[in-house]
């Protein structure tokens, strides 16, 4: 998607829609004035409250305005991000669904309106252009019209331009927030595909190919560990998961290193499980198929590291994926098996359906041992439990560095992307002890996401800046509702904050 900047008069522009931004404090005076200007009838301001995320279309074009539809889009107080975000969703999301080629944003009073919500244009236009990108979204390519490459494009009904309009004096400003906003959203949009990309599309083999394109494409190494190596590595984690599947595992690193010094290094670490069928200790057939966002962890890693590269962040950043599907067979690990992990230590696999721990298990010693990073994030679809805790909207945080962990929860606010911090005492080892191993892979009822988080822990070689996202909840939006279902995207927008920070 084309998104441009431009200081053409609103009333030149050629376009399917042109969308207006107001706020609630705007309703009265600026609302009037614009409909006035444009020669359109003010009615419509009776029913409208400019709540953020509301539209209203405007038809009957007049002599003082080329474009065919007129949009108006609340922001309610226009005073957080947030509004803006909701703003930028849902009018992304209403031209898309009206087929709109060309959409057209009034930014005139963007540095009134980044005023009013005390940010600065930069920021105003990176998190509004973001959230178009997120509110334009739909996963179309497995419907047969979009598959068979012989069947005539649909491509004109799709929103492929979008171009806001400013102040010749606030271009340039305008451009960079554009520049970022962009590229979180199409680094976003890449894992959102990731996620919703079913088993039968997407399998260990696919994202370490995924992974080699964009690595390709913008300048960063990536190195696919297959089978042999992963065997010669000693990663029992990983290979135990493969045991039953019918695809080989593999093992991602992408590296992204800066020109000069870099002032950090960071690990980041992703859940690849491509389907989770839980193995031998499967899970009931019902949602199932849900599971294939269970490599939610390792799309957002892809879409972190390839969104630094492409900001040239001056940071050292390591992606590891591990990566597999987990199925039940004549080959599979069994409940009761005791495997030897890459760091030695020993596990009880007492459910076969607690698989990502083991998977990170090795990418998190691999990381630490390998990169001595200043700072490991993992993020994984670790547990049920974590959304039992939490919901579908907010992500477990843990994490043995206070600072980080504020850090990242700040970075989440900025975004939009809500973590909570769970505990981590040491009070909830006795439930990962085994008998007959140093571990074992399952706590018992209560507090699975803390115990998985502590599982995790054991794997870090003592790291003392460490922290781990659950994100089996806001990753993937059930179906249900009338929104656009299925992977999210999430944690890719609020690292990038983080990094941004860092830099
Ligand atoms: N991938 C699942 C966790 C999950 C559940 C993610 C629902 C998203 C939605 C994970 O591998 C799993 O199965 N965890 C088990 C752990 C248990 C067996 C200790 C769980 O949460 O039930
Ligand atoms: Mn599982
Ligand atoms: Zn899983």
């Amino acid at each position: 998607m084309k998104i441009s900047v431009t200081k053409t008069e609103i009333d030149r522009l050629v376009t399917d829609l042109l969308a207006l931004p107001i706020s609630k404090g705007d309703l009265k005076k600026e609302a009037e004035k614009l409909l006035s200007g444009l020669e359109l009838d003010q009615k419509v301001l009776k029913d409208f409250k400019a709540d953020a995320g509301e539209v209203v279309l405007l038809y009957g074009g007049s002599g003082k305005c080329s474009a065919s539809r007129i949009a108006l889009f609340g922001v309610g107080e226009a005073k957080t991000l947030d509004d803006w975000r909701k703003g930028a969703l849902s009018i992304a999301s209403r031209a898309v669904e009206l087929k709109v080629a060309k959409l057209a944003v009034d930014f005139s009073s963007i540095d009134r309106l980044a005023a009013e919500s005390a940010q600065s244009v930069e920021t105003l236009a990176d998190t509004f252009v973001a959230g178009l990108f997120a509110g334009s979204y739909r996963f179309d390519r497995l419907k047969s019209g979009k598959l068979d490459k012989k069947k005539p494009s649909e491509k004109k009904t799709e929103l492929s331009g979008i171009v806001l309009r400013v102040e010749d004096a606030l271009l340039v400003e305008t451009e960079s927030g554009v520049v970022s906003g962009k590229i979180v959203g199409s680094c976003q949009k890449m894992a959102r595909d990731l996620v919703n990309l079913p088993g039968n599309y997407l399998q260990a083999e696919d994202i370490a190919k995924a992974a080699s394109e964009s690595g390709k494409k913008y300048g960063y190494q990536v190195t696919v560990f297959h089978k042999k190596e992963i065997e010669s590595l000693g990663m029992g984690g990983l290979l135990a998961v493969n045991k039953g599947s019918f695809s080989p595992p593999t093992f991602t690193i992408l590296d992204y290193k800066p020109e000069g010094k870099p002032k950090a290094v960071i690990a980041l670490v992703g859940k690849g499980v491509t389907f989770d069928s839980g193995g031998i200790s499967i899970k009931p057939s019902e949602n199932m198929g849900e599971m294939k966002s269970d490599m939610a962890g390792a799309a957002t890693v892809l879409g972190v590291v390839e969104a630094a590269a492409r900001l040239s962040l001056p940071l050292h950043i390591i992606g590891l994926v591990p990566a597999t599907d987990n199925m039940p067979d004549g080959k599979a690990q069994n409940p009761g098996d005791v495997i030897t992990t890459y760091s030695g230590i020993t596990v009880e696999v007492g459910n076969t359906d607690a698989e990502g721990r083991l998977i990170l298990a090795d990418a998190l010693t691999y990381a630490s041992e390998k990169y001595k990073p200043d700072v490991i994030i993992d993020l994984a679809t670790l547990t049920g439990a974590c959304i039992v805790a939490l919901g579908y909207s907010v992500a477990g945080l843990f994490s043995n560095n206070d600072k980080l962990a504020d850090e990242i929860f700040q970075a989440g606010l900025q975004t939009g992307e809500k973590v909570w911090r769970m505990p981590l005492w040491d009070l909830y080892d006795e439930q990962i002890k085994s008998d007959v191993a140093d571990l074992s892979n399952t706590g018992g009822r209560g507090a699975g996401s803390v115990t998985a988080a502590k599982f995790l822990e054991k794997f870090i070689k003592e790291h003392k800046n460490w922290a781990h996202i659950d994100i089996a909840g806001p990753s993937f939006t059930p179906k249900g509702g009338g929104k656009v279902n299925g992977g999210t995207g999430f944690g890719v927008a609020m690292l990038v904050e983080l990094l941004k920070k860092w830099s």
